[in-house]
């Protein structure tokens, strides 16, 4: 635990060596965009206390990592950038700067102290649950001390989270992340994240709706909803009756400048008939759904504790696609998991022919230590994980591509994000997320403009002006 009395402690911004200038923060994230999400918060809570964020590591005095577990020897990843940030605090060290270094996310909160056991370096090991608490741990370490803190907070993380600032959000672009809940309650055998990032927990409405409002006064028009299970999301409404993620949209797209919504990760068993009908419903809710299905074997899904069958999930889309016929699906898959068998592999190429996906993530099963899955017998050789990956991903790459090709000449709006990499050109965003290029300047930035397709580039749309 941290101690809180360190009112007497220097202010965690200001150089102690009188250099002057501010402190300088340089955050490295892993893994999703709950984790791009939680870095920016933690140098937002830092910048009240005078750090600017960097992303020179050599001249960082304080290094944060902002670590994911879901797969792969995560932890190993960690240890050995932390050998390569030892390097350099020593170095730094010797030129009379002090190097802070503090481990975040989720290996943080699965390893714990176990962190500065094996690498001494480590001042600061803190969990997703006790972001809000970084600034103080920053200035404990200054005073001399290590903080080890993953406690599951009782006090609202989302109450103590700093506010934007009017303004802000114009550096940082016309689109933005909002986070709704967070943790899960599935636990799917193969996932760590309901014991890193805990149980469910979701925002309030008001705080949800007062975030999204200063988005959109700071130029936002596209709001993204996070959460590690989205569709989850349940609070009481100001009508007093609980609301789903289906009415929070209804509501948000009430929020003058926002002018488009979107939400990850979603679980299809969470995909209740509000949720669909927005999708029916509201413009502003874009046609595209990150929903995955994870294997088309029911024999899998059930080992995997998905709670619902291949047919289940047809069914779903069925019904999404009924309500919002040109809506795209995006989704995760795993090959390999624990007794997969040749036929429960190719139940899975079915699902993928059956539904059609415009996007996908595939992953060989990685066993995480702690979970189900990870004990489990009939563990599948890396061999053939590594042939059924290749299959897996040669057919959604060839779905990926059909898609793109099939939007030529087509007409769809695009939101103006930035200029593009060569002169002259602009860049923006379309509804299924796929970055699109324009060779002139179709509007001012944050405008949302009709175009047509011309032609497909390697991980863009090219177009023009309608
Ligand atoms: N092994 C492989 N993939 C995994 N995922 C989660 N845990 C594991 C694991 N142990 C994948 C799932 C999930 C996505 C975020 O990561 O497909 O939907
Ligand atoms: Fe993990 Fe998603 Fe399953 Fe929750 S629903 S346990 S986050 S895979």
């Amino acid at each position: 635990m941290i101690q809180t009395d360190i009112a007497d402690i220097d202010k965690a911004g200001e150089r102690p060596d009188g250099e002057g200038g501010p402190k300088k923060v340089f955050v490295k994230t892993y893994g999703c965009q709950m984790n791009v999400y939680d870095s920016q918060r933690m140098s937002d809570a830092l910048a009240a206390d005078g750090y600017v964020p960097t992303q020179t590591l050599e001249e960082a005095d304080l290094v944060l990592l902002n670590t994911c577990h879901i797969r792969e020897k995560a932890a190993e990843k960690v240890y050995s950038e932390l050998g390569r940030i030892r390097k350099l605090k020593d170095e730094r060290a010797r030129d009379g700067h002090e190097t802070v270094i503090g481990v975040a996310g989720c290996v943080a909160q699965a390893e714990g102290e176990e962190i500065i056991a094996r690498a001494p370096v480590v001042d600061i090991v803190i969990g997703p649950q006790t972001y809000h608490r970084l600034p103080e741990a920053v200035r404990k370490v200054r005073a001399g001390g290590k903080v080890v803190d993953t406690d599951y907070a009782l006090e609202d993380k989302f109450e103590r989270l700093p506010q934007l600032h009017k303004g802000e959000v114009k550096r940082r672009g016309v689109t933005a992340f909002l986070t709704v809940q967070e943790g899960c309650d599935k636990f799917c055998t193969f996932c760590v994240v309901p014991y890193t990032r805990g149980a469910e927990v979701s925002r309030p409405v008001s705080q949800i709706v007062a975030e999204a409002e200063r988005l959109a006064e700071a130029g936002v028009r596209e709001i993204t909803l996070l959460g590690q299970n989205v569709n989850a999301w349940h609070g009481e409404g100001p009508d007093g009756r609980q609301w789903g993620l289906g009415e929070l949209l209804f509501r948000l797209a009430g929020v003058p400048g926002i002018a488009r919504l979107r939400y990850t990760t979603s679980h299809p068993r969470d995909m209740d008939d509000a949720l669909i009908a927005a999708h029916r419903d509201l413009d502003a809710l874009m046609p595209y759904l990150h929903l995955p299905v994870q294997t088309g074997s029911d024999n899998i899904l059930k080992a995997m504790n998905r709670r619902h069958s291949a047919a289940d999930y047809l069914r779903l889309v069925d019904k999404i696609r009924a309500a919002r016929p040109d809506i795209a699906l995006s989704g995760d898959f795993i090959v390999g998991f624990p007794g997969e068998t040749a036929a429960d592999f190719e139940a899975t190429m079915k699902i993928v022919r059956d539904v059609t996906f415009v996007q996908a993530y595939s992953f060989k099963y990685s066993p995480r230590p702690g979970t189900p899955g990870a004990d489990m017998g009939d563990q599948v050789a890396e061999a053939v994980k590594d042939e059924r990956l290749q299959r897996l991903q040669a057919l959604l790459t060839t779905q990926q591509r059909a898609f793109a090709g099939s939007l030529v000449g087509r007409g769809t709006d695009v939101l103006i994000e930035k200029p593009g990499r060569s002169p002259g050109q602009w860049a923006g965003r379309s509804p299924w997320l796929i970055p699109v290029i324009l060779d002139e300047k179709p509007g001012e930035i944050g405008d949302i403009v009709d175009v047509r397709i011309t032609r497909t580039g390697a991980n863009s749309l090219f177009a023009v002006t309608a």
